[in-house]
């Protein structure tokens, strides 16, 4: 019946067609002719140059030459498992997409986790953001889940993402550092662009130096829609909780990992599937009523915000279990391709300024790297759903289309793809009006950027507060520039005066002027006291 043309396996038996098993067969050349011998070029004489018409080394060499793909812009460094995601109840009532109503389906998904900043050979402990995505393979074609660890992110505007990446990126000059946080560019953008307050707590926070890909959250960030069958639309976040809970390191743990085993969370999640020990994760959402888009004291449009847990609950939904690693990392983990604007019906967009850049992104840069408009033919990246339509050709086309129409509205052929009805499932985007003047700018709703950076230090323990204390102490420390090491001591005064003085006295910064004295301040901060070193670096 409806909902179970796709079951967990549906994934698993289409990239059955692609495995080879080369284990105890003749070698062969590209064309399949069977080589003698693959150990000497062919040379005129022993001692002679190699010839060219030596087609076996050629070919084998070429293709080797030929081996590296560019890494991804960001998220270079990732690691990936396959498995599966079931619904717990329908959810008709909020979105019509097909994998979200019936608790018997189980639809196939694969998972890729990825540090933002290092290169593709990074140590895995460092402090950074975790990326969380995840390509489910429902029937109605792939969704994808695009996420973070945090659920908030650094900037309002895609048109400043290019900014962001190349201030925290290693610096131009000197490609120093690595994958840190830890030097001059990263806290000038941060301290010349106060939205990125909220998000800088959460990145000083245990949060960026998870224990485990098993023991992380994962949050979309941006609202969505959700869609249901009568057209009633909703505003949705997505959140994954771990079913192991939230787990970090500490900082000098994750230090030293890094040092000894710079694969420690790629080791942990193969281990941890090849043992049986499967990693688990609820889906929830957290919902809010169109009408009811302007009750909050900030922007459900802006990704620098959450939404409270107490005034928006998160209901949970379902499942995610990871139960299958990779067979190969290239051709699975290097080659798949994310992007928030695979979207099945009943899960539409909104117009936050982050989301609405990031749907052009993706694409763009995979069509560099993955070398052209076929990747969706990769085994990894394919639906399990049949796809038509009348695009053709490209470098490394694979599928061999048959006629001679490709072209919609046709008097020559009656079998070409049409359209389908939305009551065939067609994808019909969400009639939200719109109007406004054609502007550049941002809306006042958007410039509260302190107020839950604060909430979120108010709501830390005191041994969380001396994390931070000690992250912002280390990272801000190690900034060559004492200018920009102040504009940051000045910015986070603004999120609170303890914070800001404790970072100060750590790294020989003019504290605040607040209407309390440093000293007084230093005394009454009970998060100082649980650290350890006080001058840092
Ligand atoms: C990867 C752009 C914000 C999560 C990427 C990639 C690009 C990109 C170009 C590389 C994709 C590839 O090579 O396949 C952007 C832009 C953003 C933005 C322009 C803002 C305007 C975000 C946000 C999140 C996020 C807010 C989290 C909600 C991810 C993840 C990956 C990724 C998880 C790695 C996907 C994978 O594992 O292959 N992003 N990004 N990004 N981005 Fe974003």
């Amino acid at each position: 019946g409806k909902g179970k043309n796709v079951n967990e396996n549906s994934k698993n038996e289409q990239l059955e067609q692609f495995r080879v098993n080369d284990e105890g067969k003749q070698m062969t050349t590209n064309q399949g002719l069977k080589v003698s011998e693959d150990e000497f070029s062919l040379k005129a004489g022993e001692r002679g140059p190699t010839l060219i018409e030596d087609f076996h080394f050629r070919e084998k060499m070429t293709h080797f030459d030929h081996e590296r793909i560019p890494e991804r812009v960001v998220h270079a460094r990732g690691y990936a498992a396959h498995g599966e995601f079931e619904v717990y109840e329908s959810m008709k009532e909020y979105t019509k997409a097909r994998f979200l109503q019936d608790p018997s389906v189980k639809t196939p998904v694969f998972v890729r986790f990825s540090t933002v900043a290092g290169s593709r050979g990074s140590a895995e402990t460092v402090r950074d953001v975790r990326g969380f995505a995840t390509k489910f393979y429902t029937e109605e074609g792939n969704y994808d889940l695009v996420g973070n660890n945090i659920p908030v992110f650094f900037i309002q505007d895609a048109i400043k993402f290019p900014d962001l990446v190349h201030a925290l990126k290693p610096e131009p000059h000197n490609e120093i550092p690595q994958a840190a946080t830890a030097h001059d560019t990263f806290w000038d953008f941060v301290a010349n662009n106060p939205e990125t307050a909220h998000m800088v707590m959460w990145h000083m926070s245990d949060r960026a130096i998870p224990r485990s890909f098993r023991m992380m959250e994962g949050f979309g960030v941006h609202t969505f829609r959700f869609v249901n069958h009568q057209g009633k639309a909703r505003f949705v976040k997505f959140h994954w909780k771990p079913v192991l809970g939230v787990h970090s390191l500490v900082w000098d743990e994750a230090q030293k990992i890094s040092g000894k085993d710079p694969d420690f969370h790629r080791r942990d999640l193969w281990e941890s599937i090849e043992s049986g020990n499967f990693p688990e994760y609820e889906l929830g959402v957290q919902m809010i009523e169109e009408e009811d888009e302007f009750k909050f004291d900030f922007d459900v449009l802006d990704p620098t915000k959450l939404w409270p847990e107490e005034e928006v609950p998160v209901k949970i939904i379902g499942k995610m279990t990871l139960n299958r690693n990779v067979d190969n990392v290239f051709a699975e983990t290097e080659q798949v391709a994310f992007h928030p604007g695979h979207v099945v019906p009943g899960i539409d967009f909104t117009n936050d300024p982050l989301l609405q850049g990031r749907l052009f992104s993706y694409t763009d840069t995979q069509l560099l790297r993955l070398g052209g408009p076929n990747f969706h033919e990769l085994p990894i990246n394919r639906p399990v759903c049949p796809f038509h339509n009348n695009q053709r050709d490209g470098f490394g086309r694979q599928t061999i289309n048959k006629g001679k129409v490709s072209y919609h509205h046709n008097s020559l052929a009656s079998n070409t793809p049409i359209p389908a009805s939305e009551e065939e499932g067609g994808y019909v985007h969400y009639q939200e009006k719109i109007e406004g003047r054609k502007v550049r700018g941002r809306s006042e709703s958007f410039k509260d950027h302190f107020s839950q950076a604060r909430l979120f230090w108010n709501s830390m323990s005191n041994i969380e507060k001396a994390h931070i204390l000690d992250a912002f102490r280390f990272e801000l420390g190690k900034v060559k520039s004492k200018y920009v090491q102040q504009q940051v001591v000045d910015m986070f005064a603004n999120v609170s005066l303890e914070l800001s003085t404790v970072i100060a006295d750590g790294i020989g910064a003019t504290p605040p002027q607040g209407e309390v004295s440093e000293s007084e301040v230093m005394k009454s901060s009970p998060a100082l006291s649980q650290i350890n070193t006080k001058k840092r670096p």
